[in-house]
């Protein structure tokens, strides 16, 4: 079964909008099979966005994504790749459809307030950075 790695920012978290935003996957249909919170290392955010070190906003959005605890998480199900991506919206919230997460809840491009592997190849390598495979239960043994 297809996996993802999603992760409510350091202003998503502050803002209280975990319960949000786990609830509108779980009412979805997607099964969570790992979650925690915490502070990302410097080592990780700069492996994590590894692709993005040329960009210029690059030492911001390290500096952002390690300034306070991040929700880490993997979800499970039919096409939930694209199906987290359709319902967090653009990364630019600016143009994030209304009943989206950035839709409805942010702003600004630097904050905004979620990610979601964009691929096969990064859902696998985002969720193999942030858990050990003991920390997430196998949906074969969930009812
Ligand atoms: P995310 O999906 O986590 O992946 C890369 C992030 O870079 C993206 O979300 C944005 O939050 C961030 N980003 C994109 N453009 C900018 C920008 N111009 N300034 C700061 N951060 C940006």
């Amino acid at each position: 079964m297809e996996q993802t790695f999603l992760m409510v920012k350091p202003d998503g978290v502050q803002r209280s909008l975990i319960g949000e935003i786990v609830g509108r996957f779980e009412r979805k249909g997607f099964q969570l099979i790992g979650a925690k919170l915490m502070v990302i290392s410097k080592e990780l955010a700069e492996q994590h966005y590894a692709e993005h070190k040329e960009r210029p906003f690059f030492g911001e959005l390290v500096d952002f994504i390690t300034s306070g605890p991040v929700f880490a998480m993997v979800w499970e199900g039919e096409n939930v790749i694209a199906a987290a991506r359709k319902m967090m919206g653009t990364t630019n919230p600016k143009d994030a459809a209304v009943a989206t997460i950035r839709g409805d809840f942010a702003m600004k491009v630097e904050k905004n307030i979620i990610h979601g592997s964009d691929s096969l190849e990064s859902a696998e390598r985002e969720v193999a950075y942030f858990f050990k495979e003991e920390e997430l239960v196998s949906s074969k043994k969930l009812i």
